[in-house]
């Protein structure tokens, strides 16, 4: 069974690192449209299965979707990160034509995979791959949610000093600094979050979840990587294994949570038809009134998209 993951970067290496090294799939295609990108990386990987002992073969192409053929999920990845003091908005015109054009290549080659996104702006991105694609939305999704949801829990860690292990977490809304996490679905061994830090501590770490891009993005002078990649590989283990995991995924939305008509993080069931069940939680108003505000963010972002009728 064949994983390809487009875009040999940072994220899209790391993806493919964790892929292998978890016998996820057999074969992880990488591919880049700079030469010797994904052949050397797909190479150096592969030299590790003798270290880290596992099978999966890793193979690397410069921009030949011919080897990415009947993938049974696909992780693009392509497009630029972004700069210290850009927001993952900034990046739409480049972006957009990249994530549409490599969605054109990979629905070619592989017309029934489930397509994950993790381009940025990233809902938006998954929209243009969902416009492109033309199949059933539950096959075409974005990673962000698994990312933002596993910072928070890696905060409530640190901050409880217990392992991240036991923390479980609900996060919704785009990929973006008004993204929303619940502390009200928060719990630690099963404990309500709630009920072991005060509400001031409980807002630091939301805040610094919202802003968790960035504070990587202000260390090192680009995006993130590790936690990306290893959040969109979680997401392909989920299909390709039909685990049918509860997790926080960017997904299309037909009027659940009054919302229609936009891709939006929220709670799924994801296994291998994809997008399984889209979870409704009752929400309060004041959580309700976020989760708006944020589905706002997005929709500004969607009406920059249509204004490069690129569709
Ligand atoms: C981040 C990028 C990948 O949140 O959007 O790190």
């Amino acid at each position: 069974m064949r994983v390809s993951v487009v875009g040999a970067g940072h994220v899209g290496a790391t993806c493919a690192q964790v892929l292998a090294q978890k016998d996820i799939a057999n074969e992880v295609v990488l591919v880049d449209i700079k030469a010797g990108l994904a052949k050397g990386k797909a190479l150096d990987l592969w030299e590790t299965a003798p270290i880290g002992l596992f099978d999966a073969r890793l193979v690397g192409v410069a921009d030949d979707y011919a080897e990415t053929k009947n993938s049974e999920v696909v992780v693009i990845t392509s497009g630029v990160p972004r700069k210290p003091g850009m927001s993952r908005d900034d990046l739409i015109s480049a972006n957009a034509k990249i994530v549409k054009s490599v969605t054109e290549s990979v629905i070619t080659y592989s017309p029934n995979a489930k397509i994950i996104v993790v381009s940025n702006p990233l809902d938006v991105m998954t929209y243009v791959a969902y416009l492109t694609a033309k199949v059933d939305s539950a096959r075409v999704f974005g990673m962000a949610g698994v990312l933002d949801t596993a910072r928070y829990r890696s905060f409530l860690a640190s901050v409880l000093d217990c392992s991240p292990k036991d923390i479980q977490a609900v996060l919704m809304g785009g990929h973006g600094d008004a993204m929303v996490p619940l502390p009200r679905y928060t719990t630690v061994g099963g404990i309500p979050v709630t009920e072991l830090l005060s509400q001031p501590r409980i807002d630091e770490i939301v805040a610094r979840t919202q802003g968790g891009g960035g504070e990587i993005v202000q260390l090192l002078g680009t995006s993130a990587w590790y936690a990306p990649g290893a959040a969109a590989a979680q997401m392909v283990e989920a299909v390709v294994r039909d685990q049918k995991r509860i997790l926080p995924c960017c997904t299309w939305l037909q009027g659940e949570y009054g919302l229609r008509d936009i891709y939006l993080g929220v709670p799924v069931k994801l296994g291998v038809g994809g997008i399984e069940e889209i979870i409704e939680l009752k929400l309060r108003d004041d959580e309700m009134r976020l989760l708006n505000e944020s589905a706002k963010h997005v929709s500004e972002v969607m009406r920059v998209l249509d204004g490069m009728h690129l569709f």
